[in-house]
């Protein structure tokens, strides 16, 4: 198949995916799109001369217009309802003793993977753990990072309070995973200077969406440091090849229901 097929009888020559090309990889010959020398090499299949050509005409080898999905208007957010959406979602961390069917989790990693990525690099790759048994065994080796820590690098320990943590473990009360049933891990690989990035805002899309399934989610920031830098959990994640955990996250269903959003700090702004 062509790099670039144009559909000659519909492209209205308007040069609309050229100028959109963020590679600038396309060029209008005699009125028409055509690719420049080597435009196939740097071609980072974003899809937007594809997506934004209002007649249909532009096809990838990758994909064509019927790859893509419309524009509804009518699912479109206006300001309000952006704020709305935005502030409605919670840090949750008391949930049911319930678990989450496998598709559900899914399709929540499905939305996340819209993420954009620096180069359309998509360079997450998820984990899920599952079972609760999991968790708990995985956030009793977060337990011991924390005691590592408190040996190790006390003044480290003292400032994130790994102490209370850690004796709340003792007596049975999981301020690691709030006993969430599932976690949901976006790793990259360390080589990728963009995998760090691209897994915090593919999570935080998860995130965002995670209340439209009547579900709740809190970002497992302990966790993510442990498997950071704990090799016994590294380890036990199976993460080889210079993969990392970047970005983990509780998944349940909410125990209680929020019924205000708080406020947050005026936002810092210098205008320059
Ligand atoms: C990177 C990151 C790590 C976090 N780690 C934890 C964590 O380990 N445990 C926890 O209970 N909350 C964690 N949180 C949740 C924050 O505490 C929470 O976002 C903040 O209190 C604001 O509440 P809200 O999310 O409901 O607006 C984390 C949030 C972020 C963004």
């Amino acid at each position: 198949m062509a790099f670039m097929t144009i559909d000659t009888d519909t492209c209205n020559k308007d040069g609309i995916c050229a100028a959109e090309c963020p590679m600038k990889i396309i060029q209008m010959k005699d009125g028409l799109p055509v690719p420049v020398n080597g435009a196939e090499a740097l071609c980072i299949h974003c899809g937007h001369c594809v997506a934004v050509c209002p007649t249909a005409a532009f096809t990838l080898n990758s994909m064509g217009p019927g790859d893509c999905l419309p524009v509804n208007k009518d699912l479109l957010l206006d300001p309000e309802k952006a704020e709305h959406f935005l502030r409605y979602r919670r840090s949750i961390r008391t949930y049911k003793d319930k678990p989450v069917d496998r598709e559900t989790l899914s399709e929540l990693i499905r939305i996340a993977s819209y993420a954009p990525s620096g180069h359309n690099s998509q360079p997450v790759s998820w984990q899920v753990v599952y079972g609760r048994d999991d968790v708990v065994r995985l956030s009793g080796l977060v337990i011991e990072w924390m005691q590592s820590m408190m040996e190790h690098q006390p003044k480290i320990a003292a400032m994130l309070h790994l102490d209370m943590v850690v004796a709340g473990w003792q007596m049975g009360l999981d301020t690691v995973s709030r006993s969430a049933p599932h976690l949901i891990l976006a790793n990259g690989n360390k080589a990728n200077p963009m995998a760090k990035p691209a897994c915090s805002i593919a999570m935080t899309y998860l995130e965002l969406a995670i209340p439209s399934f009547g579900l709740g989610g809190c970002w497992n920031g302990f966790f993510n440091a442990a498997a950071l830098s704990y090799p016994p959990l590294k380890e036990a994640l199976g993460l080889k090849d210079g993969m990392e955990n970047y970005a983990a996250m509780m998944v349940g269903f909410p125990k209680f229901k929020y019924h205000r959003m708080p406020p947050r700090n005026e936002p810092v702004v210098q205008w320059v």
